[in-house]
C-alpha cells in the first residue's frame, strides 16, 4: 500500500499544529502521525496519559517530528479548554482538528443500559463539541481546518450499535452545520466515516469472529493508512474548496450491509452478547 509520503510532497503541513483527540491509538494515531509525517506538530489527548505518552515518544521517534500528549477527558469543557490552551503555549496556534475519541460496543437495544446510551453519545458527540468550542477561535485565527471521525453502520440501522449510530449521526449533522458556520471564517469542516480497519479497538470490538472481508467490492479490508491518506488530503490545500463533506473510506463496503453473502461487521448473534 502506498505511504502518504509516496503520494503527498513531504514537508505540506511544515508550521501546522495539529490537536487530535483519540490520537492514542488506531485510527487517530495514525492521522497524526502521517499530518507530523508531512512537517506539522501535533498534540494528542485522551484519558489515559500512560498510553498516550507511548504513542507520542513512538510517533516522534518514528517521524522526528514533535508530537505532545496532554491528559484530557473530552466529556468534561474544564480539560478541553485546559488541553487547547497548553496547545496554543507550547506551539502558538491550532491548525487542525480531529474530533476522534470514541467509546464503542455491541450491545442488543434490551441489554443496552441508560447509563451505557449516555454515555457513548456522551463521548462521541459531545466531546467532539466541547473540543470544537473550545478550540474554534484558534481555528478561525488560523483559517484552520477540523476533520470529524464518524462511521458508516448508522446508514443502514446495523443491529446493536444504535448507541454509536445516534452519536454518530449527530457527528454528520455537526460537520454540516460547522461548515455553514465556520466557513465564512475560512474554517474547512469535513469527515472521514472509515469502514473496517484491521488492526483497530473497533474492529477487535465490532467485527463477528473469523469474519471475512473479501466480498468488500474493492477486495479487501482498510489499514490505517487508507485513513491517513484521506486525512493528508483533506487537511491539503487540494481539498481546499471542500468543506461539509463526508468522506467514506471503505472499498464500498456499506452499500454491501444486508447483501445475503456479505459479511457485515455487527452479526454477531444477540445470545453472543
Ligand atoms: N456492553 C454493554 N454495556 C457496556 C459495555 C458493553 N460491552 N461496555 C460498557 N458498557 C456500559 C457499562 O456497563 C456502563 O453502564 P452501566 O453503568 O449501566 O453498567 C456504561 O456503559 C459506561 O461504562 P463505563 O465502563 O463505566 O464507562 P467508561 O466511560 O469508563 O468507558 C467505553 C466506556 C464504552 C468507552 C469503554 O468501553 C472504553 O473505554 N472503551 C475503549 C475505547 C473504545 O471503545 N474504542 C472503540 C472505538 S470504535
Amino acid at each position: 500500500m502506498a505511504k502518504t509520503t509516496d503520494v503527498f510532497k513531504n514537508e505540506i503541513f511544515k508550521g501546522k499544529v495539529l490537536l487530535c483527540s483519540g490520537g492514542g491509538s488506531g485510527i487517530c494515531r495514525a492521522m497524526t502521525e502521517a499530518v507530523v509525517r508531512h512537517g506539522g506538530k501535533a498534540v494528542i489527548i485522551s484519558r489515559s496519559f500512560d498510553k498516550l505518552e507511548k504513542a507520542a515518544k513512538e510517533m516522534s521517534e518514528a517521524t522526528g517530528g514533535e508530537v505532545i500528549p496532554i491528559q484530557a477527558d473530552v466529556r468534561k469543557p474544564a480539560d478541553v479548554e485546559n488541553a487547547v490552551s497548553k496547545t496554543v503555549e507550547k506551539f502558538g496556534k491550532i491548525d487542525f482538528l480531529i474530533n476522534g475519541a470514541a467509546g464503542n460496543f455491541l450491545a442488543p437495544f434490551q441489554k443496552l443500559s441508560y447509563n451505557a446510551f449516555r454515555t457513548v453519545v456522551e463521548i462521541d458527540l459531545l466531546g467532539s463539541f466541547n473540543l470544537t468550542k473550545a478550540a474554534s477561535e484558534h481555528l478561525k485565527a488560523s483559517k484552520g481546518s477540523i476533520i470529524n471521525v464518524s462511521m458508516t453502520l448508522h446508514y443502514t440501522g446495523s443491529p446493536y450499535q444504535q448507541h454509536a449510530g445516534a452519536a454518530k449521526a449527530g457527528i454528520d449533522a455537526l460537520t454540516k452545520h460547522w461548515a455553514v458556520e465556520l466557513g465564512p471564517f475560512g474554517v474547512r469542516v469535513n469527515g472521514i466515516a472509515p469502514g473496517p480497519i484491521v488492526d483497530t479497538v473497533g474492529l477487535d470490538k465490532l467485527a463477528r469472529s473469523g469474519a471475512s472481508y473479501e466480498t468488500i467490492p474493492l477486495g479487501r479490508a482498510g489499514s490505517v493508512t487508507d485513513i491517513a491518506q484521506s486525512t493528508v488530503f483533506l487537511f491539503s490545500d487540494a481539498a481546499e474548496w471542500i468543506s461539509g463533506h463526508m468522506l467514506v473510506v471503505d472499498g464500498a463496503h456499506w452499500l454491501t450491509h444486508y447483501t445475503p453473502g456479505y459479511p457485515g461487521i455487527v452479526l454477531n448473534p444477540p445470545s453472543k452478547l
